[in-house]
C-alpha cells in the first residue's frame, strides 16, 4: 500500500546575509541538521537589486562537505584553489565537493538585472571528508528534464526521478534534487517515491501547492520549507497555478556534526585541525 508523506513543519527562514553583504534567506538553518541530516545548509537568494548581490562571496575555505549552488536566474563565476574555474548561469548547477579543503570565490558577473537562486550543503559521510576536491559545472541543457502528460516538468539535478537519472549521483547521502514546474492553466498532481527514512523537505518558489499527506492535506505557500515526515513514502503535491518548487531529499548519515563556519567534521578536534590548516596554507 501506498503511503503518503504528511507535512511535519513550516519553515519561512531567517532573512540574513553572508559574503561581501549578498542577501539571502536561510531556510535550513544549523538547529534543523539533525532533522535534515545529510543536509547541513539551505540559503534561497533572489533581488532585482544589484546592490544586494553584487559583493558576492569572495575567497573562502570550505572542508568536510559538498556545496551545490542552483541558478535560477543570473550569472556567478566561481574559481577555487584546486585551479577550477567556471560560470554559472541560469538554469545550471555548480557541484562543488571541498572534501579536504579548497578556497574559492563565487563572484557575481553582472552589475544590474535580477539574481535568483539557492544554495545547499549536503554532508559528505566521516571517511570522504578528506577525500580530493571535486568540482562540477552542470550547464542549463545538461539537466535532465522530463514533461509529463499532465504538463508538468520535472529538472533532475541528483537522484532519479520519473525513470530518469539526474545530473549527480552519491551513493551514500543518495540526493535527490528536484526542481518541479506546474503548468499554468489547470490544477495537476505529481507523486514521487523516497525511502521512508530518508529526509525530505521541499521549498514553494513561486506559487502555492498543497500536499496531500497520509493524514491531512497542507498548504505551502509561495517562500515556505516545509519539512516531510518520515513515517511514509510517497510525496504527492497538487498545485493549480504556475507553481515551482524545489524537492530534496537524501539518506541520513546519523554521525556527529560539528560546524565552526565554513567547516563541517564529526569532531571538535577535527575543526581545530581545519582551522590549523587553514591557517597554514594547506588549502591553497
Ligand atoms: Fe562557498
Amino acid at each position: 500500500m501506498k503511503t503518503f508523506r504528511d507535512v511535519e513543519r513550516i519553515i519561512k527562514g531567517q532573512a540574513t546575509s553572508d559574503g561581501d553583504g549578498v542577501k539571502l534567506t536561510r531556510l535550513l538553518t544549523q538547529d534543523l541538521q539533525k532533522r535534515l541530516d545529510p543536509f547541513l545548509m539551505l540559503d534561497a537568494f533572489g533581488s532585482d537589486e544589484a546592490t544586494d548581490y553584487v559583493g558576492g562571496f569572495p575567497d573562502h575555505p570550505h572542508r568536510g562537505f559538498e556545496t551545490v549552488t542552483y541558478m535560477l536566474e543570473g550569472k556567478m563565476r566561481h574559481q577555487d584553489s584546486a585551479g577550477n574555474t567556471g560560470l554559472l548561469e541560469d538554469g545550471g548547477v555548480q557541484w562543488m565537493t571541498a572534501g579536504k579543503g579548497v578556497i574559492h570565490s563565487e563572484m557575481p558577473e553582472q552589475k544590474e538585472g535580477r539574481m535568483s537562486g539557492f544554495q545547499l550543503w549536503l554532508n559528505l559521510p566521516s571517511h570522504q571528508k578528506m577525500c580530493s576536491p571535486w568540482y562540477k559545472d552542470i550547464q542549463r541543457n545538461e539537466i535532465p528534464e522530463k514533461t509529463l502528460p499532465n504538463g508538468i516538468t520535472i529538472r533532475v539535478i541528483a537522484g532519479e526521478s520519473l525513470n530518469t537519472l539526474g545530473a549527480v549521483q552519491r551513493e551514500v547521502t543518495q540526493p535527490l534534487f528536484l526542481d518541479i514546474h506546474f503548468p499554468e492553466d489547470k490544477s495537476s498532481s505529481f507523486e514521487q517515491f523516497i525511502a521512508s527514512e530518508h529526509n525530505a523537505f521541499l521549498y514553494v518558489y513561486h506559487g502555492e501547492v498543497s500536499v496531500d499527506g497520509q493524514s491531512k492535506i497542507q498548504a505551502v505557500r509561495s517562500k515556505e520549507m516545509a519539512i516531510l515526515s518520515n513515517k511514509a513514502e510517497f510525496v504527492a503535491i497538487t498545485a493549480n497555478a504556475k507553481t515551482k518548487l524545489i524537492l530534496i531529499s537524501g539518506a541520513p548519515l546519523k554521525e556527529n556534526i560539528v560546524q565552526y563556519g565554513p567547516f563541517v567534521m564529526n569532531t571538535k578536534e577535527e575543526i581545530i585541525k581545519a582551522v590549523e590548516d587553514f591557517r597554514n596554507g594547506e588549502f591553497a
